[in-house]
């Protein structure tokens, strides 16, 4: 029996009863669908509208349904379900009975679908901030594997300063670090539980809305059922911040792209993540990578289709609200699947040191150094800037780096230069004097370490204990 056929005289036409239906994809919500049906047949039965046999009776159908669906996912073959709503009632009426129909009591699957979803993305966001501290703490593994090797840091893609390797690798962590931590935030907003919020204006039955959202993990009910119904901003949030997520996820990739061409040859492509091309021979190719890279593009298209889905609703349930569903459960799929190849690369990617640590040797990355040591023996800034332009572009004609002009030459520039200037362009004299807090000093970039792997660890234990008290 349909939910609602009661009032129309004709059939629907079978092309658009087919097109209509979000079956297809909603059922992946039915264990959430279940768990929420659950709540609110308990809730019935404070209200007195179920008896107590009326209850278990229902309640042994819902879990029966959890574990028929685990036991064989055919049981979900159904060509008729509208969608998982429609698809509970049908398959519990014929597991119990009449009895069945009367779960439904006082709801609407608007509340039910709102529900769901929020339901799914807090699962979907717990999953996602686990692989994201993996993630880091594969970065971070390999941070402290660099111990102090060097490497070039680059603006406008032209060499700038040399940086630690661990250094360069914790800007990414930072970078997860904070999207985990949006993801966090986009959690305690959605974890509201809409339940009693009816079709639009509220239950029509007294149900205890507190009850209900304890049950299902939420910290409170919902405060107004029109926004309750027809809110998905926690859709929306979740999936802009998971665009933010692809698009670091392809800044880095992009450059682990750059880094292991041979052009730059900083970086060995892992054999277990890369292919091979079916008509050049030598071909690795960084596949892995580039798929990240590419995908990212779907995440950001699912921001944009949301937002255009739901940018002239007017209040409340609209059934394009459906329309939701399948970009969230897109751009969630699309980063649960990417997340632990991206670690699994990580992990095995091998990294040339003696390569980038040359690279980071040429190029004038000492220039600032250099013009500092001059501040530092107090020429103006700007002066000590153009002395050492001026002692750069007399290398560039005669193709050397600063440390080969001879003192004198250097002295007619800057009578402020001496001996000791030589020592100040050092590889490492240059990252020493970065010695601040956040700089790529070597005793900083060890802090860092230590200091990101606490934070990662806070965040293992966040994500346990919100897991815990979920599904409590
Ligand atoms: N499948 C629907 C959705 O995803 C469920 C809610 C249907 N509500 C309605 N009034 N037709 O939005």
């Amino acid at each position: 029996m349909k939910m609602w056929s009661g009032r129309f005289r004709q059939p629907l036409d079978p092309d658009f009863e087919r097109w209509q239906r979000s079956f297809d994809f909603d059922r992946r919500l039915l264990r959430y669908e279940l768990a929420a049906s659950s709540a609110h047949a308990q809730a019935l039965k404070t209200a007195g509208v179920l008896s107590s046999d009326e209850l278990i009776s229902i309640l042994q159908g819902l879990e029966q349904m959890g574990e028929r669906v685990k036991a064989s996912p055919s049981f979900l073959d159904d060509p008729e379900a509208e969608d998982v709503h429609h698809f509970v009632e049908k398959r519990l009426v014929a597991l119990i009975g009449e009895t069945g129909y009367k779960l439904h009591s006082g709801r609407s699957r608007n509340e039910q679908i709102a529900t769901d979803l929020r339901l799914y993305v807090r699962a979907v966001v717990d999953q996602l901030r686990q692989e994201i501290a993996d993630l880091c703490g594969a970065l971070v593994d390999r941070a402290e594997q660099a111990t102090d090797s060097a490497m070039p840091a680059y603006t406008h893609l032209q060499r700038a300063e040399p940086v630690l390797v661990g250094h360069w690798l914790l800007a990414y962590v930072e970078m997860f670090l904070r999207d985990g931590d949006r993801l966090a935030d986009c959690r305690r907003r959605l974890n509201l539980c809409p339940l009693g919020s009816g079709a639009v204006a509220g239950a029509t039955l007294p149900l205890d809305r507190a009850c209900m959202a304890q049950t299902l993990g939420f910290d409170a009910p919902t405060a107004n059922s029109i926004d309750a119904t027809s809110d998905r901003d926690f859709v929306l949030e979740f999936a802009n911040v998971s665009s933010l997520l692809a698009l670091h996820l392809s800044r880095w990739a992009e450059e682990m792209i750059l880094f292991s061409s041979q052009e730059y040859g900083f970086i060995a492509l892992p054999e277990a993540y890369s292919t091979g091309s079916s008509a050049m021979p030598q071909k690795k190719n960084p596949d892995l990578l580039e798929l990240v890279r590419g995908k990212t593009g779907r995440i950001l298209g699912n921001s944009i289709a949301l937002m255009t889905a739901l940018k002239g609703l007017p209040l409340a349930y609209n059934k394009d609200l459906q329309e939701t569903q399948e970009p969230l459960f897109d751009s969630s799929d699309t980063l649960l699947q990417m997340l632990p190849l991206v670690t699994g690369w990580l992990k095995s990617a091998e990294f040339h040191h003696e390569a980038m640590q040359k690279a980071a040797q040429s190029g004038f990355m000492n220039a600032w150094a250099a013009a500092t040591y001059l501040v530092q023996r107090g020429v103006p800034s700007r002066l000590a800037h153009e002395c050492v332009g001026k002692a750069v572009a007399v290398c560039l004609e005669r193709n050397c780096e600063l440390k080969e002009m001879s003192l004198e030459e250097l002295q007619s520039l800057s009578p402020a230069f001496g001996q000791d200037f030589y020592k100040s362009l050092e590889l490492f004299s240059v990252l020493a004097i970065h010695d601040v807090a956040g700089g790529t000093a070597p005793a900083r970039v060890r802090q860092a370490i230590t200091t990101v792997r606490s934070r990662i660890e806070s965040l293992r234990e966040e994500v346990h204990a919100q897991e815990t008290h979920a599904h409590a």
